[in-house]
């Protein structure tokens, strides 16, 4: 049976989709075959894996003796750990040990970073990662997430205390996240624009889903977690009254970062973590939570601040620094600074 051109137009244009790889998309990108760029895509690539095995693990978990609960150890952070958040960990090590590429790794469940020596006369890479992202959903399952980083090693590390490392957001090459929801979704950037990719199970690829995504510069939801309103500045809570008064307001929070800046980055609209009474720096880390968020909404057009300055211009002074957050569509956030900005005034 002969094929009319729109058919053949239509089955071409679906096959090129599934041929657009994340590996092919990345040397794409990078439209370079030098050392370089072809480090940042066999890193891609590692990153990748480590996705789809923890997206394994995770879909099989309630079927699995070990997987979910807590370890009953506390992170640096003074937090819970579960054991999903340390097999991920270490699923991140075990992708770079043998990859030449990385010679650190930067965690929210390790206090210092882990050394590669092996890699480290090689490899000028360091990943930094929040390996699952609201680990609380795991266990009753949700959503959850993995942040990832990658920044080039400046300078010497001789006390192994990644002092380099202490540099604002726009040092990062690339950045992004991977999204475990009803589909697994990998959305990246290496500073040009942000790309989506959905993880094909039966090919064990990702396959791009949508190139250039840009956030809409307004969009109705805030996301926020409203159980702390008592111990917010008059800012934020001014900002919050605001929204209660007007319409065309509605409010989504599903207690994992990751699920909920992709909700806004396809939608539109703000997520916050502000400074609290007990936590003046809020709860999200720099340099593996907000920083690579941050990367990622501007590149698609939005924006991200603390409350008081850009938040890619923040420089942590410790590894697991933390900074207020509010994220999204650029006419959102400003609402937010404006509303924080009047409070200040009125101090
Ligand atoms: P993590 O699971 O990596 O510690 O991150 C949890 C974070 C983030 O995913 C989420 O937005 C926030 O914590 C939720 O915190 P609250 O429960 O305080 O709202
Ligand atoms: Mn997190
Ligand atoms: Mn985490």
């Amino acid at each position: 049976m002969s094929q009319t051109q729109s058919e053949y137009t239509v089955s071409q244009h679906s096959l090129d989709r599934d041929c657009t790889t994340l590996s092919r998309h990345v040397l794409e990108q990078l439209n370079s075959f030098g050392p370089e760029a072809q480090d940042l895509s066999a890193i891609m690539n590692r990153i990748a894996l480590a996705g789809k095995l923890i997206s394994r693990r995770l879909s099989r978990a309630g079927l699995m003796a070990g997987v979910l609960g807590f370890t009953g150890e506390e992170n640096i952070q003074g937090e819970s750990v579960k054991k999903m958040d340390i097999y991920a960990n270490d699923v991140f090590i075990s992708v770079f040990k043998q990859s030449g590429l990385v010679c650190r790794l930067a965690s929210e469940e390790m206090e210092k970073p882990y050394y590669i020596p092996e890699n480290c006369p090689i490899g000028r890479y360091t990943l930094l990662y929040d390996p699952i992202d609201g680990s609380s959903n795991v266990d009753i399952n949700l959503n959850v997430g993995s942040i990832f980083s990658i920044r080039q090693q400046q300078g010497e590390d001789l006390d192994g205390e990644a002092k380099d490392l202490f540099q604002d957001g726009h040092q990062q090459l690339a950045a992004g996240y991977i999204l475990y929801g009803p589909s697994t979704l990998l959305v990246y950037s290496l500073g040009n624009g942000v790309h989506s990719f959905i993880l094909d199970p039966s090919l064990g690829e990702f396959i791009l889903a949508e190139e250039n995504i840009k956030v809409p510069v307004h969009g109705p939801v805030y996301s926020v977690n409203e159980g702390n309103f008592w111990q917010w500045d008059n800012g934020i809570r001014d900002y919050i009254r605001y929204m209660h008064r007007h319409e065309g307001y509605t409010a989504r929070y599903s207690g994992a970062l990751v699920g909920d800046f992709h909700r806004i980055l396809m939608q539109g609209g703000v997520f916050l973590y502000p400074g609290t009474v007990k936590k003046p720096e809020g709860k999200l880390r720099l340099l593996y939570e907000s920083a690579p968020l941050a990367f990622l909404i501007e590149q698609a057009g939005g924006k991200a601040s603390t409350g008081k300055e850009n938040l890619l211009d923040v420089i942590p002074d410790k590894l697991h620094a933390r900074t207020p957050l509010i994220i999204g569509s650029l006419e959102d956030v400003k609402l937010v600074e404006s509303f924080i900005e009047d409070s200040y005034k009125q101090k």
